[in-house]
């Protein structure tokens, strides 16, 4: 399996978000390598609860600064999170298998590539335009 790319496109111009939703596609990249290279479980799950731990963290970061400036759509963005969520733990309990991993893997970099063009850009340009206008 290819490993994912970053790319400039998906900065939101939040500088600790942006580097953070970085950091998830390295954890994600890291996932793709061990399968890549025939990993057995127990290196795979490491990694993968490093994943969901690291996207739990990323979330609660992104709602703070959310909050503290009152951005309108937060209620709607949180419920997006808890969604992937509750789809990580579903799919990344236990000791997942291989096809598993890369299952899950999928999820968060399309959700993510997805969910910071679309939700996340709305975030940063609400700070722009407030940054601009105050
Ligand atoms: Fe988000």
């Amino acid at each position: 399996m290819q490993k994912f790319i970053w790319s400039e496109k998906y900065e939101m111009g939040i500088t600790h978000l942006d580097s953070q939703h970085q950091y998830m596609f390295g954890l994600a990249n890291e996932i793709v390598r061990l399968v890549n290279k025939g990993a057995n479980t127990r290196e795979l799950t490491e990694v993968i609860e490093s994943l969901v731990e690291y996207v739990q963290l990323h979330f609660d970061a992104e709602e703070r600064a959310m909050e503290k400036c009152g951005y309108p759509g937060l209620d709607e963005h949180r419920q997006q999170h808890v969604d992937l969520t509750q789809k990580l733990f579903r799919l990344g309990l236990g000791q997942p298998s291989t096809s598993q991993a890369l299952e899950l893997t999928k999820l968060v970099i399309h959700w993510m590539q997805h969910h910071i063009m679309d939700s996340d850009m709305d975030f940063g340009m609400f700070i722009k335009d407030r940054s601009n206008t105050s």
